[in-house]
């Protein structure tokens, strides 16, 4: 199978060579080629170029004419918690009446009240719920997700989380990779006894996880009132001997020197960051560990946004994804958290671009098939409307400027 995708306007994020991430000055430039031609064959980008260099004689399946638009490798979304039960739209009636998120959190609500919807829900329900915020996110760019669990907090509710990702995995062309968030709360009867939950999760969820092959990633909620650094580092360190990868949501409300625990224990991402200080930009720096900022979170429950300008003026990479879930972020639209991070952090759309593709694949662990054009990498693609220019996708925050988009070769039909 053959495609041509011609007379591209603006062929954006074209990286010849493989480039893991980008930090600091290099995210500033986003390498394009105007005029331009992409071939695909079967799932690859084998080729691109400009219209006049087109190889000739060559047959295609498939001939897309992209006269005006702009074509831009699909958004990666490495941090979203899209499987949920229900929705929480009485809490957010809550906090326009003046409640904050930690307020209803005290009073059973916020992630308890999804950990209970979801116990009650079955697994099919779930999968049906969790389907069509995924065929959302598809429509909307993205071509990889991280998924989460997190929402089950016993051993039998985050299995069936993870199963449907799994499923979801099974079922659609988006690449799927999945978190374990077991340490998301403590649930209301270990209040008193956070160790009896970490054994739980230590000596049962991980094991039982593990042995279905359930989680790529393992992540924890550390923050002042969630998970100390001595308990995230613990279950991190366990989750490593099992396999999986460290991703941590930390410095969403407070700095507890989580960033140093999770930078220490070599977490391949560290999520949220509102609050920063100068000593977790210094540890950030030269590590391995990819900040990942989640905009559209703290537009939603009015918190501080992620320091974007400091990070990346201080050199470090940063990626962009969605946090999409019930309570902080009820929306996986990439191109708002885009938009986001350009009018609320004052991150150029070049910077935006690179961080929600590139580094997005980073953070997830992608890197080698995701978040650029490059000849080898999955035809996983944007095509956007006629444009002036790419200036326009952030710029017109609240239009879909979405044409068409292909997952691994293929046009998606919606
Ligand atoms: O990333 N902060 C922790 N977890 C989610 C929100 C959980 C919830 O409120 O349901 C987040 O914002
Ligand atoms: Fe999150």
């Amino acid at each position: 199978m053959k495609l041509l995708i011609k007379n591209i306007k603006e062929l954006l994020q074209i990286r010849e060579q493989h480039v893991d991430k980008l930090a600091g000055e290099q995210m500033k430039t986003l390498p394009k080629l105007e005029n331009a031609y992409l071939i695909v064959k079967d799932e690859d980008i084998i080729d691109y170029g400009p219209m006049a260099d087109l190889p000739q004689n060559v047959v295609f399946d498939q001939i897309i004419d992209a006269t005006g638009k702009t074509v831009l490798p699909s958004w990666v979304d490495s941090h979203t918690h899209i499987v949920y039960a229900g929705n929480r739209e009485l809490e957010f009636v809550d906090r326009i009446n003046g409640l904050s998120y930690e307020e209803i959190f005290n009073r059973g609500g916020g992630i308890l009240n999804s950990a209970k919807k979801l116990q009650e829900t079955s697994e099919e329900d779930l999968y049906n719920q969790s389907k069509k915020r995924l065929e959302e996110i598809i429509q909307l760019g993205t071509g990889a997700v991280e998924i989460k669990s997190g929402y089950g907090l016993t051993l039998e509710s985050e299995l069936k989380m993870l199963r449907v990702i799994k499923k979801l995995k099974e079922n659609y062309p988006i690449e799927i990779r999945a978190t374990f968030l077991g340490a998301h709360a403590f649930p209301a009867e270990y209040k008193e006894n956070h160790q009896g939950y970490i054994d739980l999760m230590i000596n049962e969820m991980i094991p039982a996880i593990a042995k279905e092959k359930l989680a790529d990633f393992i992540d924890a909620f550390l923050e002042t009132g969630y998970f100390s650094p001595e308990e995230t580092e613990k279950i991190i360190q366990v989750g490593k001997e099992y396999g999986m990868v460290a991703k941590v949501h930390v410095n969403q409300f407070t700095a507890i020197g989580g960033i140093k625990t999770c930078v220490e224990n070599n977490a391949l991402s560290v999520d949220h960051l509102e609050i920063v200080t100068d000593e977790d930009i210094a540890i950030l720096k030269d590590s391995k560990t990819m900040p990942v900022a989640l905009p559209t979170c703290s537009f939603f429950i009015s918190i501080p946004y992620t320091p974007a300008r400091k990070m990346i003026d201080a050199g470090l990479p940063l990626a962009l994804a969605s946090d999409s879930n019930p309570g902080t972020t009820p929306s996986g639209n990439m191109n708002f958290v885009v938009s986001t991070a350009c009018i609320k952090m004052k991150m150029t759309p070049e910077e935006a671009i690179n961080a929600a593709t590139i580094n997005g694949a980073y953070a997830m662990g992608v890197e080698r098939d995701y978040g650029s054009i490059t000849k080898g990498k999955k035809a996983s693609l944007i095509i956007t409307k006629p444009l002036n220019s790419f200036y326009e996708l952030p710029y017109a925050f609240g239009s879909n400027l979405i044409d068409q988009v292909i997952l691994k070769g293929k046009t998606q039909l919606f």
